[in-house]
């Protein structure tokens, strides 16, 4: 029989006397991404459903001597890709918060990848919106919603979403969030790309494509939020869009190859996620996917393949 000493709690808490909160965030795809003309600002006015998956990174974030500041450490695949400086969004994340707090931004944060780097998903969006949730709970701040959400939009376009998480329609420079009416789980397949994309680099690449006429202002897709609204996989694998899609085929034209490989598996829907490189496919139900991530994986035409399914909350401590 199994019996638990009463010393044990006390030795637990001796051990783990370095106070550290862990948070998971999940990576999102955009169901549709609707970019219009780019604005004086540098950025684009958009209309986007965001949908949070359940391929998360973890943020913890762990007390450290008064007066050391930030500091990042990334595990995981490709991490070596991903700056460790203040330059990382989460440094930025908890430097502001500490900023906007009036309290010293003393911290390590460590980030364990499990949302592809670079890959169009908002992996660091995650880890700046997990730091936010982290380092409030760490330094006791009693931080509101809308606090931090405001904090997020700052920091970038994706982590408000990353905060909210589930489904979402995103308009202004995508941090302005209304939640979505959504039916129903949805099972997707993502292929990764050697290598990223960057964002900037993206949306550059659209307007030069797009020069040569006017741009309208983007509107939300009503067969979209149909589709959304009654759970119908087969209508939303046809209604998904991107208008980054042709920016991210042109500068890196093999993607068309997974996208095809992915649709003659008898995928619902194929699509770039985000600004790329990964590639999302909707499948009918979870078995589907496991048949369209082997057929995938088989084509030769992407790195890796992982399953997913959404969708699912936003970023919440898990450990405290
Ligand atoms: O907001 P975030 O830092 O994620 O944006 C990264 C880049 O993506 C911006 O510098 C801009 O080039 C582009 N962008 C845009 N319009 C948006 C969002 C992002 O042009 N609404």
């Amino acid at each position: 029989m199994l019996t638990i000493s009463p010393a044990l709690p006390r030795l637990a808490s001796r051990v783990d006397a370095v106070h550290k909160v862990t948070v998971r965030v999940p990576a999102k795809v955009n169901l549709q991404l609707a970019v219009g003309p780019l604005n004086d600002d540098g950025f684009h006015d958009l209309v986007t459903v965001f949908h949070a998956v359940s391929l998360y990174d973890d943020v913890v974030a762990q007390e450290v001597p008064k007066g050391d500041g930030v500091s990042v450490h990334v595990e995981g695949a490709h991490s070596e890709n991903v700056p460790v400086g203040l330059d990382n969004l989460a440094a930025r994340a908890a430097e502001l918060l500490a900023e906007s707090f009036n309290v010293m931004p003393d911290v390590n944060l460590l980030l364990r990848k499990g949302i592809p780097v670079a890959g169009g998903m908002a992996g660091g969006s995650a880890d700046a919106a997990g730091a936010l949730v982290a380092c409030a709970s760490l330094w006791g701040l009693s931080a509101s919603k809308d606090e931090l959400h405001d904090l997020a939009a700052q920091l970038g376009s994706d982590v408000p979403f990353a905060l909210h998480g589930g489904t979402a329609v995103g308009r202004g420079r995508g941090d302005e969030l209304t939640p979505a009416l959504a039916r129903g789980e949805y099972h997707w397949v993502f292929a990764l790309s050697h290598g990223g994309l960057s964002t900037p680099s993206v949306y550059r690449r659209i307007d030069e494509i797009r020069s040569d006429r006017k741009i309208a202002e983007p509107s939300l897709s009503a067969d979209l939020m149909h589709a959304l609204g009654s759970g119908d996989a087969e209508a939303l694998g046809r209604a998904l869009t991107n208008d980054l899609q042709a920016a991210a085929l042109s500068l890196k034209p093999g993607l068309r190859l997974t996208l095809d490989a992915g649709q003659h598996a008898g995928a619902l829907g194929a699509i770039v996620s985000g600004s790329g490189p990964t590639c999302a496919f909707l499948a009918r139900d979870e078995e589907h996917a496991l048949d369209l991530a082997v057929d995938l994986s088989a084509s030769g035409t992407c790195r890796t393949v992982v399953r997913a399914h959404g969708p699912v909350g936003g970023a919440k401590i898990v450990s405290n």
